[in-house]
């Protein structure tokens, strides 16, 4: 399986990309056209379980978010919610040592905009405390604009299935991790049994109809299927990843695996 992984070049193929470049450009419009409506969809096409999802996600790594001076990136971070999450488990930390430091990176203006603009909501009512920061950059998750080995956790929820070309975005994961820094990439899977056979008419009928209709945009409510059928089986993923340089990889299903946490360290 390795030499035939290493050859193909696997990630998001929206239709009429030929290649990483026209892929990317067609995902980052792709997101730009619904982040209006991002949010409220989420919602209401995941029955609010996208919020469980984010916050045991963020749960996982209370270790390290829990450390004095942790540095964490949320890659794809969209309109923040999965750094959300890791920020208020971040607050959780008893005050008194050095700030933990969360950056939400994306390569979407528009859903960059949302994400702020929701942080500077909630700063306004509760969310606030001295424990942790949180801020926001745009970035193509390709090419960090990070040094190597700088942050301890790198998490990406739903944002990664997105990516042009998966090794190259798991290399990159990799380079910008300290060494015993960890990886979590949150993503849909495809549950199995008759669990299975009834969401796959929900995912790849129901949900593109409503999505179109509440977003107005036809199109990226029928790539979401498309791609997660696309995206590797957790076999395969779990194997990208020892390739890029994980250890102790492993795939955590939510939700009868509708969703999973990939989950892995760096080598140190
Ligand atoms: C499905 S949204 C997920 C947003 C958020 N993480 C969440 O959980 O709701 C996917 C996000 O990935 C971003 N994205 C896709 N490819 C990217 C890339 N190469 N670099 C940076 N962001 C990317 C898109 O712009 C979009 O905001």
């Amino acid at each position: 399986m390795d030499q035939e992984m290493n050859e193909r070049i696997v990630g998001a193929t929206p239709p009429g990309t030929q290649d990483r470049e026209s892929a990317a450009q067609a995902v980052r419009e792709m997101f730009s056209s619904i982040a209006p409506r991002y949010d409220l969809l989420n919602h209401v096409l995941s029955f609010n379980i996208d919020r469980f999802w984010w916050w045991r996600t963020a749960r996982r790594f209370d270790a390290i978010l829990q450390r004095p001076e942790a540095r964490v990136l949320d890659l794809c971070c969209g309109t923040g919610d999965m750094a959300f999450a890791l920020h208020r488990r971040a607050l959780r930390r008893r005050v008194g040592s050095g700030a933990s430091h969360i950056l939400g990176a994306d390569f979407s203006h528009a859903m960059l905009q949302r994400a702020a603009a929701k942080a500077q909501e909630k700063d306004k009512d509760k969310e606030k405390g001295s424990g942790a920061t949180l801020c926001w950059i745009e970035a193509d998750a390709l090419r960090l604009p990070f040094p190597d080995e700088h942050f301890n956790l790198v998490t990406s929820a739903f944002g990664f299935r997105n990516l042009a070309d998966y090794d190259a975005g798991l290399r990159e994961i990799a380079r910008v991790l300290a060494p015993g820094g960890e990886c979590g990439i949150l993503d849909f899977g495809e549950p199995g049994g008759l669990i299975g056979q009834c969401y796959r008419v929900y995912f790849k009928k129901v949900l593109p109809a409503v999505g179109t209709m509440i977003s107005g945009v036809r199109g990226p409510y029928a790539y979401l299927p498309a791609s997660v059928e696309r995206f590797p089986a957790p076999d395969e993923m779990l194997e990208r990843m020892r390739l890029a340089g994980f250890l102790e990889v492993s795939w955590t299903p939510y939700t009868f695996g509708i969703a999973g946490l990939y989950r892995g360290v760096k080598s140190v």
